[in-house]
């Protein structure tokens, strides 16, 4: 089969992205305004809810950011042509005929693990590899498993790939353990040609859920209650639907991390083109922790600090408490602040691992299973460290800001995944910061 993928940029070769480096002079003053781009983890969902039906859709606010190309991928195997420019993602489902995902693409990227909710919906039958290990926890899929077969969908896992049949779903009460983000969305978009009503107790509440709905829901679905903890799904007939054109929400992900980094070398920055709403756990914090955070605008906030951080206590939980992928950096602060925090991580079993990577930077930290002790020490050193996550890279960047001397980032690769010019961005905000 033909498949199209339009890429805005070659990807980088491996080998020479291990050799990369963000390198960071720390101790410059955060000055100015950053604009936050489109949210990654709402958008690659949107990618995968656009193969419900034949149609065309636009999605617009996309970053530009490899896991974006990567879903690109997965869906142009699929049969979807897809088109990436100027921030806006074209999908043409009209010749998606294949509902195997293989293992090759889904390994590089288990986000796309959600494209089995809409091909068991439009076709009846998907087959998609299961991701595989990951740095930070276990990540089990059992839940979307249990959904789907209560849906009416016969599910097997053999060979390492998800099997899952249906003649038909039909509506049903599905109740989660645990809010899951991922189990949400699949359950969400094989409910949607479903016969009838699915309610899904529990659900996962999160801002990316709630815009993958409205973007289902433009596209003639049926979804109240997104953004609570009971979702209600009526299912509509496939001729109901149709390509839609929708907007990416702001990345509060990324704003976070922004708004996080002035607390490492002080300064007064203008953070646009997010919604504040999403941030208020992380608000709430930062205030605890001596930061000045003000809503300037609808779409802006204004972040200052003076002085040292101060220590605070923190326990990531699902929407809208902390959110887990800013623990680490939040870690990146408390690791130089007045006192001694503690972190408790209640979403990944294995999420600390910037601690080993900021204690090269002098931070002092214990942990222990779940929980960490953050003892704050005067100020952290730069030194060569290694990002093994997304989240953890952000966090070794931030702590370089504040760093006395020079830091070196690699492992750019996990960066890459999910902040969009993120040298750009900081350059911008006066830090010195280049990529060799
Ligand atoms: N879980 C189960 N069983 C399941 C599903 C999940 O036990 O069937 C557990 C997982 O093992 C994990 C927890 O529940 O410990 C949360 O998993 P969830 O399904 O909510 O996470 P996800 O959908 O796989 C998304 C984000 C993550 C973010 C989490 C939690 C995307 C692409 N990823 O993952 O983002 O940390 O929700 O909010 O949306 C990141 O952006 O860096 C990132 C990792």
């Amino acid at each position: 089969m033909k498949t199209e993928v339009t890429r805005l940029d070659p990807p980088a070769r491996p080998e020479a992205e291990e050799q990369e480096r963000i390198i960071i002079h720390g101790g410059k003053p955060l000055n100015g305004s950053v604009q936050i781009s489109g949210a990654k983890n709402a958008v690659l969902k949107m990618m995968a809810a656009a193969l419900l039906t034949k149609g065309v859709s636009v999605l617009r606010n996309v970053p530009n950011l490899t896991d974006v190309q990567m879903m690109g991928d997965v869906i142009a195997h699929l049969g979807a042509k897809v088109t990436v420019k100027n921030n806006e993602v074209i999908i043409d489902s009209t010749k998606v005929e294949e509902v195997e995902a293989p293992y090759e693409l889904v390994s590089q990227l288990r986000a796309s693990f959600v494209v089995l909710g809409p091909l068991l919906a439009r076709f009846g039958q998907a087959k998609v590899s299961l991701p595989g290990g990951c740095a930070i926890g276990e990540r089990r899929i059992d839940l979307h498993e249990r959904g789907l077969k209560l849906l009416g969908a016969e599910v097997k896992i053999e060979h390492g790939y998800v099997y899952a049949n249906a003649a038909k779903l039909v509506g049903s009460r599905i109740y989660l353990d645990r809010p899951s983000n991922g189990a949400t969305e699949n359950i969400m978009m094989a409910a949607v040609l479903a016969e009838g009503q699915t309610i899904i107790e529990n659900a996962a509440q999160d801002p990316e859920i709630v815009n993958l709905a409205d973007f289902i829901n433009a596209m003639g679905g049926k979804i109240h209650g997104a953004g609570t903890y009971q979702m209600t799904i009526d299912g509509v007939k496939p001729s109901k639907l149709h390509g839609a054109t929708f907007d990416t929400i702001p990345d509060r992900l990324e704003a976070g991390s922004f708004m996080l980094a002035v607390m490492a070398t002080t300064g007064n920055i203008t953070v646009t083109g997010v919604n504040p709403h999403h941030l208020y756990s992380l608000i709430s914090k930062m205030t605890e922790m001596g930061a000045e955070v003000s809503i300037y605008a609808p779409d802006t906030l204004k972040v200052k600090i003076s002085g040292k951080p101060l220590a605070t206590d923190i326990t990531t939980l699902p929407y809208p408490a902390f959110p887990t992928d800013l623990q680490s950096p939040v870690m990146a602060i408390l690791a130089a602040s007045e006192g001694t925090s503690i972190i408790t991580e209640t979403i990944y079993e294995n999420r600390f691992m910037q601690a080993g990577e900021l204690r090269r930077m002098g931070a002092d930290v214990a942990l222990k299973g779940n929980v960490a002790v953050i003892k704050g020490v005067p100020q952290l050193t730069g030194a060569e460290v290694k990002s093994s996550d997304l989240r953890a890279g952000a966090a070794l960047i931030i702590a370089g800001l504040g760093a006395q001397g020079i830091t070196e980032v690699s492992g750019l690769r996990h960066i890459d995944r999910g902040y969009e010019n993120i040298v750009e961005k900081f350059t911008g905000l006066g830090a010195e910061i280049f990529r060799r």
